[in-house]
């Protein structure tokens, strides 16, 4: 579903040479993947890549192929993009146009032109998904960092697109929205989506993720399933710069 060829990529103006290096990575449909590494490794650089951002929004020297479905990236415009790939990015406040939680969660539909009765339809099916019948019409500025990221989620699940990407989406969240975020997560998982979450917090993804890949300086190092990560020594994840796989 997601082909990476070859791909080197160094940002407009950075000093190093290759934030991205040699990337081969093919993804499967209905796969969760897992980014991890250590801070500056290139996560979220290899996020841009797949939902367009590289090359669309930020410049640098690109060399490979992205393809999705077996087209390049290079020739969709982001607005194609977007209807397949959703991203939920770090901080969600971000990502927000609206101030009502309700129009935000229609907002990726109206983007797409669909009928009112589809995107009440669509809203209702989200809410109801996501347990969330307490942020309905709510002031986004007065929720909480979890209820955002929520908010967030509901507002690209409801455009229904085949990938989510996700940044960091738990660095903002307590234990308990993490759980939260973990419920959204595998409902994608269930229905059957593409999703690739970039994090530093490993545990909660275990058992959820079906493949991590472990990135340094720029590229593909190691790729366990969560399985063979779990077996891994906690010596051996310390040394990978990598944390624990469990909350205990
Ligand atoms: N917009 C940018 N312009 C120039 N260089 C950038 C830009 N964004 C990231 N970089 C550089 O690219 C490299 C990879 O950064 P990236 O943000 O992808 O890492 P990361 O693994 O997501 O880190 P973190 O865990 O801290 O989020 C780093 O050397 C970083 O300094
Ligand atoms: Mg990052």
């Amino acid at each position: 579903m997601i082909q990476l060829e070859n791909v080197t990529f160094t940002y407009k103006g950075s000093e190093e040479k290759g934030n991205l290096k040699n990337i081969n990575l093919s993804i499967r449909q209905g796969e969760v993947l897992l980014l991890c590494g250590e801070s500056g490794c290139g996560k979220t650089t290899l996020t841009r890549l797949i939902n367009g951002l590289i090359p669309w929004y930020y410049e640098g020297e690109l060399n490979g192929i992205v393809k999705v479905h077996g087209k390049e990236i290079k020739g969709q415009p982001l607005h194609i993009l977007s209807r397949k790939i959703g991203s939920v990015f770090q901080n969600p406040r971000s990502q927000f146009f609206n101030v009502d939680t309700t129009s935000e969660i229609a907002f990726s539909c109206e983007n797409q032109g669909l009928p009112e009765s589809e995107i009440r339809e669509r809203i209702n099916q989200t809410v109801s998904l996501f347990q969330i019948e307490n942020l309905v019409d709510r002031n986004i500025f007065h929720l909480s960092g979890g209820e955002k990221q929520k908010i967030a989620c509901a507002s690209v699940s409801a455009g229904e697109p085949e990938i989510f990407i996700l940044d960091e989406p738990s660095s903002n969240l307590d234990v308990a929205a993490i759980e939260d975020l973990k419920h959204i997560i595998s409902c994608w998982k269930s229905a059957g989506k593409t999703v690739i979450i970039a994090e530093h917090r490993l545990y909660y993804l275990m058992g959820l993720a079906d493949r991590m890949i472990y990135m340094q300086n720029g590229e593909i190092r190691r790729e366990w399933t969560t399985v063979d990560f779990l077996r891994l020594s906690q010596r051996e994840v310390e040394n990978l710069g990598l944390r624990p796989a469990s909350l205990k």
